[in-house]
This record gives structure tokens, C-alpha cells and sequence, in this order.
């Protein structure tokens, strides 16, 4: 695997990490929430994944080499760190799917893995394609700067403008069509990112895996992704 792809061109895909049994537990699990939640779009985090394949010392393993691999050749100044694993089962399957596209945002996090477990197929090509914009800002530690670029680049205005095609000959803009099976690395701190639209009615279930947290020992991120955790808020994953 050539990890420096995470920094040529922002991201690396590998489609033989997710087995065929993999999938059929994620897409189970996956399912059976989405009948728990009548529908509605939800997010899971940590507990909810007890007695899971989520959360199953196979499953986690092979997730965490292949962070660990990407971290000793393009990171080795994290190679040291212990990683704060933070896992999001983000479900959008109901109505308000204009709500949960172009949400642009970093993440706090160093590496983002993306898992597809279902991914509509539409042919008006609604389908939460992943797009991200790498290299936006450095890794970084100052808390107040990290502030200043969320409230710059997370809010309507901008996120407005970033949904625009017109943008993509500007910007290194990249948008990947998700592909059940395979599984997605990318710099989440580093990359803007968010997905485009979903088609009314459309299913798509994605596992998000962020590793080496940036801010681990400030409260009050951990207080604010607490009380996201509690609020639902959207704009977090
Ligand atoms: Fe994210």
C-alpha cells in the first residue's frame, strides 16, 4: 500500500481490507438500527457498538494497522502518541437529506477513515459522494486558531459557496464515489470535507474511524464533543 497517496492526493483507498463477511455484519448491524430508529437519520457512538463486529478485537485490529501504517511512513512524529480511537455510525435514511449534504467541517482528529457500508446508487448521482478539499490548513495545536478556522470555513456562507461545482477548477477538489467493500484514509484535521447530496428516500450508512486526536488534552473539545454526542449536533462528523 502506497500510504504517501494520503499526501499526494489527499487520500488513500484499499479495497481489500473489508472482507465479504465484514460487510454482511456491518450491513446487518447497520440495518437493524435503522428499523430501531423507524427511518430516521442517527448517528451511533461508542456503547452502542457493544456486541458488534464495530467493536470486535478482529475487526479493530485490522482498522488499526492500517491507521498504524499510515502513521509510521507519513506521520512518524505521531508514532509515539497513543491514538484515541473515536468511532461515528452515521445513518442518514430519512427525510431532510438536504440538511446532511455539504456540511463542510475539519475534523479534530489526525486520520479519518472512511467505512461505506451502504451507498445508494441513484442515477441523478445523488448519492453523499465524499469531497474533500486537502491541505486546507497545517496540523497544528493552537486551540484558538483551531477555533477561528471552524467558525471561517463551518459556517453557512462558506459551506454555501463550497457546494458550488463551479469551484472545482480552483480548488483541489476532489470528489470520490464511494464504493461498498472498500475503505477510505484521509487527513481529516488537514481536510475540508463533507458529502454531497442524497436523493430523497436513499439510504446511506457510513463508519467513520478518527485516530490521533490533535486537542486530546483539552476539555473543553472534549466537553464540546460530549455535548454534541448528546445534542446530535450535525456538523461534527
Ligand atoms: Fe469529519
Amino acid at each position: 500500500m502506497n500510504t504517501a497517496e494520503i499526501k499526494n492526493s489527499g487520500y488513500i483507498v484499499k479495497d481489500d481490507l473489508i472482507t465479504g463477511t465484514d460487510l454482511e455484519s456491518l450491513q446487518a448491524f447497520t440495518r437493524n438500527s435503522i428499523e430501531e430508529f423507524k427511518g430516521r437519520n442517527f448517528r451511533l457512538y461508542d456503547k452502542d457498538f457493544d456486541n458488534s463486529i464495530i467493536s470486535s478485537p478482529a475487526f479493530n485490529n485490522k482498522i488499526d494497522s492500517f491507521i498504524q501504517n499510515i502513521i509510521k511512513n507519513e506521520y512518524p512524529e505521531f508514532s509515539n502518541k497513543s491514538s484515541d480511537i473515536y468511532k461515528v455510525l452515521r445513518v442518514v435514511a430519512g427525510a431532510k437529506q438536504k440538511e446532511q449534504a455539504n456540511l463542510f467541517h475539519f475534523d479534530a482528529h489526525l486520520i479519518t477513515i472512511l467505512i461505506p457500508i451502504i451507498i445508494p446508487d441513484n442515477a441523478n448521482n445523488k448519492n453523499g459522494d465524499l469531497v474533500i478539499l486537502p491541505n486546507i490548513r497545517r496540523v497544528h495545536k493552537y486551540l484558538i486558531l483551531n477555533i477561528i478556522q471552524k467558525i471561517f470555513f463551518q459556517n453557512k456562507i462558506v459551506r454555501k459557496i463550497l457546494s458550488k461545482f463551479s469551484l472545482k477548477n480552483f480548488l483541489d477538489y476532489k470528489i470520490l464515489k464511494l464504493k461498498v467493500g472498500n475503505i477510505y484514509a484521509f487527513n481529516g484535521f488537514t481536510t475540508l470535507h463533507g458529502n454531497m447530496e442524497i436523493d430523497e428516500g436513499s439510504v446511506r450508512a457510513t463508519l467513520l474511524v478518527h485516530a490521533y486526536d490533535i486537542f486530546k488534552n483539552s476539555s473543553i473539545i472534549k466537553n464540546n464533543r460530549k455535548r454534541s454526542i448528546m445534542k446530535e449536533v450535525k456538523n461534527i462528523q
